[in-house]
C-alpha cells in the first residue's frame, strides 16, 4: 500500500468486534505518533490507555456527562453509552500547554494532531478500526476528562481515540471537494 493509498483508504471506524486488541499493537500505535514532527522538539504528546477497569470507570463518566446534557433524551444516553460500552480501547490524548506562550501552546496543538494522524494511518495498516473523537462522549471540550485522566495542569486533552477490531466493512471512498476549489494559487 502506497501512503497515497493508505490515505485515501483510512475511514473512521466506530463499530469493533468484541475482540481485545494485542498490547503490541497498542505500541505500535504509540510508537508511530512518536515519529510526528513537532516544533523545536517539544514532542508535546502524551498518551493515556484505558482498558479494564479504567474503561469501566469512563464509561460511569461518560454516563453521568450524558444524563446530566440530556435529561430528556434517555435513548440517545443510552445510544450513545453504548458506543463505549462496546469498545476494547480508548487512549486519550493531551498536548503540552507552554506557559505564558500561545503560540507554542498552538504549535504543540498542531503537533499532536499530526501525531494522532500517524496513529491513524498504522491502525489502517494494522487492521485496526479507528476514531479520533471530541464531542459527546470523547469528552474532549469538558473539564471532566482532564481530571479524569489526572493529567497535570499543563497538559489539555486534544483527542479520544476508540479502537478495536472493525464489526463491519468499512465506508468505501467518502466523497470529498476536489483541492481544485480549495486551492488559491499565488504567484
Ligand atoms: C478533530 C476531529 C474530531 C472528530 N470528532 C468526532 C466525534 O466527536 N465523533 C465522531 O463520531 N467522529 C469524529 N471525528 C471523525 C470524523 O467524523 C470523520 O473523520 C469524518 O466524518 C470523515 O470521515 P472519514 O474519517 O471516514 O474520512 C473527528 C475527526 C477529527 C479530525
Amino acid at each position: 500500500m502506497t501512503i497515497f493509498e493508505a490515505l485515501k483508504n483510512r475511514r473512521a471506524v466506530r463499530n469493533y468486534t468484541t475482540q481485545s486488541v494485542e498490547r503490541e499493537k497498542i505500541e505500535r500505535l504509540l510508537e508511530a505518533a512518536t515519529f510526528a514532527p513537532n516544533d523545536r522538539m517539544r514532542e508535546p504528546w502524551h498518551f493515556y490507555v484505558l482498558q479494564g477497569q479504567a474503561l469501566a470507570n469512563y464509561e460511569t463518566l461518560a454516563h453521568d456527562y450524558l444524563v446530566e446534557r440530556f435529561p430528556t433524551k434517555p435513548n440517545l444516553v443510552e445510544s450513545s453509552l453504548k458506543v463505549v460500552q462496546t469498545t476494547p480501547v480508548v487512549i486519550v490524548v493531551t498536548s503540552d500547554i507552554v506557559e505564558g506562550d500561545a503560540d507554542a501552546t498552538k504549535d504543540n496543538v498542531f503537533a499532536v494532531s499530526t501525531a494522532i494522524m500517524s496513529m491513524w494511518l498504522v491502525a489502517e495498516e494494522l487492521g485496526l478500526g479507528f476514531v479520533w473523537r471530541t464531542r459527546g462522549v470523547g469528552l474532549v471540550h469538558d473539564p471532566a476528562m482532564h481530571q479524569f485522566i489526572q493529567a497535570p495542569a499543563n497538559q489539555q486533552v486534544v483527542g479520544t481515540i476508540f479502537l478495536g477490531y472493525p464489526a463491519e466493512e468499512k465506508e468505501t471512498e467518502k466523497k470529498r471537494t476536489s483541492y481544485t476549489e480549495k486551492t488559491t494559487w499565488l504567484s
